[in-house]
């Protein structure tokens, strides 16, 4: 039997299939991955604009950094790896979708229940009293927000390094992974932790795991099964594929 046909025997036995996508899964969309060639880590420094420090620094810097990712984020669609994953959750008994990205494709794309690892570019908060932000945030020269309620500097709703993941959105990541049958890594470097644990977590509890992804990463070694394409192309062709075993 060919390993395909091993994933296609292994989906239709499997009660619960869990995903795992990063940047990658946006990459076909037009949004750029962080340490691809040419990635946003390439090019910007992740202590300047993905910190808290780098923030309290040089606040506006980072804030009109983010507004010009919404605005990039907001003239992009979902691609059709986006598309093939929120199928998945038509198509298994159960299903969990766990991301690192926080661009709200997958939302667009009609999934539901989405665990944000690392929070949203869409939600904003106080920095001081933690109140969500409502308000405008996109005011003259990219000027920073500030809190309703009292004041304070309006931030994203993003995870920054150094910070505690939410704690709700990791229990539940780490629940799927070691009770799902078949888990997917797509699009991700596999570098970042905790979410890089959680395709070993699935491994160790038993489940199959398949690697989506047109590059080598350090997951590559424990992967079952490579599906060495991006994943616009890899997903739906796995799905259509399905879809016709299971007639
Ligand atoms: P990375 O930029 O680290 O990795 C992107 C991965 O996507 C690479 O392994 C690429 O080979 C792969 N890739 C590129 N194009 C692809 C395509 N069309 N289809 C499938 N895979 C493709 O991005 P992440 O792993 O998401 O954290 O990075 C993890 C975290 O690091 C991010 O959530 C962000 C960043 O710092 C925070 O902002 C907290």
């Amino acid at each position: 039997m060919n390993i395909f046909d091993t994933l296609l025997e292994r989906l239709a036995a499997a009660e619960h299939v869990a995903v795992l996508t990063g940047a990658g899964v946006s990459a076909e969309s037009g949004i750029k991955t962080f340490r691809d060639p040419g990635g946003l880590w390439a090019k910007y420094n992740p202590a300047e604009l993905a910190s808290m420090d780098g923030f309290m620094a040089n606040t506006e810097l980072v804030w009109s950094w983010y507004m010009h990712r919404v605005e990039t984020i907001n003239n992009t669609k979902p691609n059709p790896g986006h598309k093939a994953i929120a199928e998945m959750a038509e198509i298994f008994p159960k299903f969990t979708l766990i991301t690192q990205n926080v661009d709200r494709l997958h939302h667009r794309a009609g999934s539901e229940d989405v665990i944000e690892l690392h929070g949203n570019i869409v939600e904003n908060y106080c920095v001081d009293c933690k109140s969500p932000y409502e308000g405008e945030t996109n005011l003259p020269d990219k000027q920073l927000p500030q809190c309703e309620a009292c004041g304070g500097k309006i931030r994203p709703n993003v995870v920054w390094f150094g910070e505690m993941l939410p704690v709700k959105a990791l229990q539940d990541a780490e629940e799927a992974a070691s009770t799902c049958d078949v888990f997917f890594s797509a699009g991700t470097s596999a570098e970042v932790y905790p979410a890089a644990n959680l395709p070993i977590i699935a491994k160790q509890a038993g489940a199959l795991l398949v690697e989506v992804n047109p590059n080598a990463t350090v997951l590559s070694q424990y992967a079952d099964i490579k599906l060495k394409a991006p994943s616009g192309k890899a997903l739906p062709e796995m799905m259509d594929k399905y879809k016709n075993f299971i007639k």
